[in-house]
């Protein structure tokens, strides 16, 4: 293992624990703003080109890279194009956009500003989750900071060259942050995915050409301009490049935001955040929320690269590592997140808002000691009836943490059928008349 200062890379969170660090001061005392009076030197397309030079991958769960997003949006189309940045941040597990914005926002906006100047933008919109009043507050004031310094504003990207940026506070619906549906939320409709084609880069915002980019790649960005591509290459992998905020939730010994080089392992990361917590071990972990299938034990050491993750079977996402111990019950984490997913899915299309609903209804049967063997295989079936067969992504989300718990805990499963109950809660193992299913059931004492 390396050195703990070698495996962290501390550059978004690097004075979040300095006072004030939310503040103009402080951000221009760490360097703040000195990326975008760079980028303004440069031409526009010069600085899509270095930003795809450096290989920076949108930090919002796909990996697509964002140099090349930029380059979608069609020039000299006499179209307004707009930048729409994703702070939606409402999967469960997922807690990297919040803290950034609140100890940090500065990185984001001087981040608004490059890419406004690079895609000929001259309004910019942030999509806040709803909830976080602290977050929408601090933003608040950290915009009113940056116009009155004039990096937002009249000529803010050079004579004539006006900057609008706008903070919208959403209503707190998990599918707005899909980047359609979010288009939908903020055009004032209700939030439901869009058909695509047409991509937002043609047809977005207001119809004209739009990128959506999350926070965190966003805020990478005046870093990558002022520090260097080259610097920006140094970490990482060829095709997972540069540094990420990881945050480790869970029954670790010290939960928090840990920014280091992308392709550090779990077991990296829990050698410096004190492991697990004291006297137990590792179960199952996600590696990017709750949409990203559970891996093992036996996964500790894959690299946390978009490659690595995606080799295991799995996907990086947000890289929010939930991690759980011998004393979590899987069937039961399970339940919870399908509970989330049907809760959250708009309705638009069948097999998501039908086969989210009936997995609720199965697993809540097999949790409480009511199911048959036979379930294991319905939730499967429905599980891959919703896979890549619905009409957004948190279908495949959903489904993600069903096969995967399947693959890993099978049989965690068939105890709480045959055992008639949670055999991770002797309580809760008991009769259950009321069950959905007609057969006789026995206590198994
Ligand atoms: C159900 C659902 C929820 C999503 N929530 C978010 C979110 O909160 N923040 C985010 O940046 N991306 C979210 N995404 C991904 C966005 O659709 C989009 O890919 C992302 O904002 C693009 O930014 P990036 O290229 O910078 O990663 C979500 C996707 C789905 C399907
Ligand atoms: S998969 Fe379908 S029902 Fe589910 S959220 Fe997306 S569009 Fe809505």
């Amino acid at each position: 293992m390396a050195a703990p200062d070698k495996l962290l890379a501390p550059v978004l969170s690097e004075f979040w624990d300095e006072a004030d660090s939310w503040t103009l001061g402080v951000y221009r005392a760490h360097g703040g703003y000195r990326g975008l009076g760079k980028a303004l030197a440069m031409a526009p397309d010069d600085v899509i080109a270095y930003v795809k030079d450096s290989g920076l991958r949108g930090r919002g769960g796909a990996g697509f890279p964002t140099g090349m997003k930029w380059q979608f949006i069609p020039q000299g189309d006499d179209k307004p194009h707009y930048l729409v940045v994703n702070a939606d941040e409402s999967e469960p597990g997922t807690c990297k956009d919040i803290p950034l914005l609140y100890a940090n926002p500065h990185s984001l906006i001087e981040g608004i500003a490059i890419a406004c100047h690079a895609i000929r933008s001259s309004h910019a919109f942030i999509y806040l989750r709803g909830e976080v009043v602290p977050v929408l507050r601090r933003l608040h004031a950290a915009v009113a900071e940056a116009y009155e310094a004039g990096y937002l504003g009249k000529d803010a990207l050079g004579p004539g060259k006006d900057l609008t940026l706008t903070v919208h506070a959403g209503a707190g619906a998990y599918i707005c942050g899909e980047e359609t549906a979010l288009l939908d939320s903020l055009e004032g409709r209700r939030g439901q995915p869009r058909l695509r084609p047409p991509f937002p880069a043609v047809a977005g915002l207001y119809a004209c050409p739009t990128v959506v980019n999350n926070v965190e790649s966003i805020a990478s960005v005046p870093a990558i301009i002022d520090r260097g591509k080259e610097w920006f290459r140094s970490m990482g992998s060829e095709k997972s490049p540069g540094f990420t905020l990881y945050s480790l939730s869970g029954h670790v010994a010290n939960p928090g935001q840990y920014e280091a080089p992308l392709g550090v392992t779990l077991r990296e990361l829990l050698d410096l955040s004190g492991g697990i917590r004291p006297g137990h071990r590792l179960k199952f972990w996600t590696p990017g929320g709750s949409s990203t299938p559970m891996l093992t034990d036996e996964h500790l050491d894959m690299p946390l690269d978009y490659e690595g993750c995606m080799a295991a079977g799995s996907m990086l996402g947000t890289k929010a590592l939930q991690v759980f111990d011998e004393t979590t019950c899987v069937v039961r984490a399970v339940t919870r997140w399908t509970e989330f997913y049907a809760h959250e899915s708009c309705g638009k299309c069948t097999p998501c808002r039908e086969g989210t609903y009936w997995l609720v209804q199965l697993l809540r049967d097999i949790e409480a000691g009511k199911g048959l063997l036979s379930d294991i295989d319905k939730i499967a079936d429905i599980a891959d009836n919703i896979n890549g067969k619905s009409f957004c992504a948190l279908g495949d989300g959903a489904a993600a943490c069903i096969a995967s718990s399947l693959t890993h805990f099978r049989e965690e499963y068939e105890r709480h059928i045959t055992q008639r109950g949670c055999p991770f809660d002797p309580a809760r193992s008991t009769v259950w008349a009321d069950s959905h299913h007609t057969q006789t059931q026995e206590v198994n004492a």
